[in-house]
């Protein structure tokens, strides 16, 4: 399963970028917003710092401004990856930048119906948003479910990318589920290091060993 990391900030990729857990960056018109900084030169530097796909979204709802847009932000960097809303025109602009090779990114998807239709336009990645799912009742990771068996029926190339996590349960239920990456806010990736008998155990241990009055290295 592949980590990608939600966010626009470029300090807190770079802080983890050596745990080796980020295989790509997602952002958003919001997030870039977050930023207070130039989009190109946001999505240019995260770029040079992140080998995986880092997506970068269209703000124009009308196919040819958008694959202007989808264009534009492809010659950026190899490794960007357009991000089209889940509308007529964002999959119609989905197709012909796939047709061009370059790697898309089907977002605010909330439906297996959705999900379908962006497979169908040869989307790189799909992007249902579970947590907003769960804002309104609904079982977000129901939803993984459905498509990750959907495409597995038609062996879609398209990567199941689950987006809008918000917490921990979510990223272990993508995983059990078999979705092919999870992009997660920098908070729930340290999250996902905690449990309260590591600490515990590391402080009984620590405590043991400082009695030895060993220390490992020879002084
Ligand atoms: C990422 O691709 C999505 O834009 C993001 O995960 C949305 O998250 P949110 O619902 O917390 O804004």
């Amino acid at each position: 399963m592949k980590f990608f990391v939600d966010t626009a900030n470029i300090e807190d990729i770079e802080k983890l970028i050596p745990t080796g857990f980020v295989d790509g960056v997602t952002t958003n018109p919001s997030l870039i917003a977050k930023q207070g900084a130039d989009m190109a030169e946001t999505i240019k530097n995260i770029c040079s710092i992140v080998n995986g796909p880092v997506s970068a979204e269209v703000t124009a709802t009308d196919f040819t401004k958008m694959l202007e847009e989808g264009e534009y932000l492809a010659s950026l960097a190899k490794n960007v990856a357009v991000k089209v809303p889940l509308t007529i025109d964002g999959l119609k602009t989905c197709k012909s930048l796939r047709e061009k090779g370059i790697m898309v990114n089907v977002t605010l998807c909330f439906s297996a119906a959705q999900a379908l239709l962006a497979a169908k336009a040869g989307a790189s990645f799909i992007s249902p948003f579970v947590g907003r799912l769960d804002d309104i009742g609904e079982k977000g990771m129901d939803l993984i479910e459905d498509i990750v068996i959907m495409y597995e029926n038609y062996a879609f190339e398209t990567e199941v990318l689950v987006a809008s996590i918000r917490t921990k349960q979510h990223v272990i239920d993508s995983a059990v589920i078999g979705a092919h990456v999870a992009t997660l806010p920098p908070k729930v990736i340290y999250e996902l290091y905690d449990h309260s008998l590591t600490d515990k155990g590391l402080k009984a241990f620590l405590d043991d060993w400082a009695k030895t009055g060993q220390s490992i290295l020879p002084k």
